[in-house]
């Protein structure tokens, strides 16, 4: 009987292989992959390599066969629909293949959230089945906002956004992989949903002070609106979907809609990294 890891060439999911494997041995889980070409290092840790594709139910019956847990990542794909068929299928085939627990990455009070649909609708498909779940409900990627890109902030001595005074309290993504790998190989953690946030959100202005504190130069930030930061965006390169949705993302911190807190992911893995942290390895990528 293995944990299967589905999503396993992505970002979340590799990290949260490396978790388990702290934890189980290699033999011991199984990576669900869309395509093998991406599996190498998976399979040089050791790992059982399976091929299946979520728009695909017999692929998963057959990736699904003999796990005794699965880490359900949530796809990808763009097409809200298309999502729902296809975490469906996922659902079906563990309910088929008699998995016993399912961690399914949802979306931070998800509930509350107009852009949760498909993860409250995943939550009560898994509800369905009667099986064991917990619901890793993941707050933002922090690297959405500090990632390398800070370098250029620290040259020009300033950051321009539209998020004015709004916190954020988005996490970095090895925690969440930390938290998948904890929720599913400790006990307790069955029928249970936490909403994986951080219980220090942080402003740009904060961001701003930690770029001065950790380059020794000083960078301001500078606030502007929506449209204004969209076209800087799109002058420094940005594709323009891209840049929409950023300041789109950045309006929503402005409107306070990031700053809600929770300590579950703290009490599952026992810290959260924090923003100093997280800017420090951002800087040395
Ligand atoms: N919390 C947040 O801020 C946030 C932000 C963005 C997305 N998300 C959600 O979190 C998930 C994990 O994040 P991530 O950073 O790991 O994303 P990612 O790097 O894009 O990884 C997504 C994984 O899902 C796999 N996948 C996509 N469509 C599939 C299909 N039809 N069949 C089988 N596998 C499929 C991908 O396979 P390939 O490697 O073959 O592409 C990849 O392994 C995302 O898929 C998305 O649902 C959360």
């Amino acid at each position: 009987m293995k944990i299967i890891v589905t999503g396993a060439t992505g970002r979340l999911g590799s990290l949260a292989i490396r978790h388990l494997l702290n934890k189980v041995p290699a033999n011991g889980m199984a990576a669900v992959v869309r395509n093998l070409d991406k599996a190498a290092p998976l399979a040089e840790l050791g790992i059982e390599i399976r091929q299946a594709d979520y728009n695909n139910p017999e692929s998963l019956q057959t990736a699904f066969q003999e796990g005794s847990k699965l880490l359900f990542i949530s796809s990808s794909a763009a097409d809200d629909p298309l999502r729902i068929v296809q975490h469906a299928n996922v659902v079906k085939a563990a309910r088929d293949q008699h998995i016993r627990h399912i961690a399914y990455t949802s979306f931070a009070f998800a509930e509350d959230n107009p852009f949760a649909h498909v993860h409250l609708a995943t939550e009560y498909a898994i509800r369905t089945t009667h099986i064991p779940y917990t619901f890793l409900r993941n707050g933002g990627y922090a690297d959405f906002f500090i990632n390398s890109s800070l370098q250029t902030c620290i040259q020009n001595g300033v950051i321009t956004t539209n998020t004015g005074k709004g916190k954020i309290n988005a996490v970095s993504r090895n925690d969440l992989a930390l938290a998948a790998a904890t929720a599913l190989t400790e006990s307790g953690h069955e029928n249970k949903s936490y909403n994986l946030v951080s219980n220090n959100p942080w402003s740009f202005d904060d961001l701003a002070a930690i770029l001065t504190e950790v380059s020794g130069t000083s960078v301001i930030h500078q606030p502007i609106s929506m449209e204004e930061e969209k076209s800087l965006l799109v002058r420094s390169g940005m594709p323009e979907a891209l840049a929409e949705m950023t300041a789109f993302i950045y309006s929503t911190v402005a409107e306070g809609k990031m700053e809600r807190t929770a300590d579950d992911l703290q009490k599952l893995i026992g810290h959260t990294t924090s923003i100093k942290q997280l800017v420090v390895e951002a800087l040395h990528q």
